[in-house]
């Protein structure tokens, strides 16, 4: 089974969830794709047997390149087993008003687009604090404390659960493995 993982990343973090998404893939026995939406003008690779996209949220929503590629593509998208990993920071917070905040992220975009995934995760991703400008790094900082992610807003902090991304991906592998077989 050939997928295709696409993402948007702007601080790099997604990247590398999407990165590990392909490595578990290929350990798995599939073949895995990356693709960065970010780069692409049209969308032209050969066609996978499944999907799984991956966006963070910055300033309360999925960078615009990334929801404009889902409107485009989810007649198609639909067409075949597809997964979402929807990366913030809220989902790790400490109040519960910001997790279920997070939580309405991908349900909002997929009433927004229609696309619809067979499962999505919502992953924690990271403060990366030597990467800012000094804006930013007051900005994040700020918005760490709140989320009691405390910070001295020096060193970079990964909130994401990696074992649980791991088991997510071998649950839609198994999901689309049978839906290909089932026809
Ligand atoms: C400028 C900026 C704004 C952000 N806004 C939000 C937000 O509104 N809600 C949230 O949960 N996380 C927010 N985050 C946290 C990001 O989702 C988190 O840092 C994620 O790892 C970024 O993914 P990326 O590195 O692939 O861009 C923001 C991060 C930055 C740098």
């Amino acid at each position: 089974m050939k997928i295709l993982i696409a993402y948007t990343s702007i601080e790099g973090q997604t990247r590398k969830i999407a990165e590990v998404i392909a490595d578990r893939i290929e350990e798995r026995g599939n073949s895995a794709a990356l693709m960065n939406i970010a780069g692409m003008a049209e969308f032209s690779l050969e066609r996978p047997d499944a999907v799984i996209l991956c966006a963070p949220i910055h300033a309360g929503r999925y960078p615009t390149p990334f929801t404009d590629f889902v409107h485009r593509e989810k007649d198609w998208l639909n067409g075949l087993p597809s997964a979402f990993v929807s990366v913030s920071l809220s989902i790790h917070s400490e109040h519960a008003d910001e997790r279920r905040e997070a939580e309405n992220y991908p349900e909002a975009l997929k009433a927004e687009t229609g696309w619809q995934p067979l499962m999505h995760h919502n992953a924690a991703g990271a403060l990366r604090f030597t990467e800012y400008d000094f804006f930013k790094r007051w900005m994040m900082k700020r918005i760490a404390e709140k989320e009691g992610a405390a910070s001295n807003g020096k060193q970079d902090i990964e909130f994401t659960d990696w074992a649980a991304l791991a088991a997510f991906v071998d649950q839609f592998a198994e999901a689309a493995q049978k839906e290909q077989e089932a026809g």
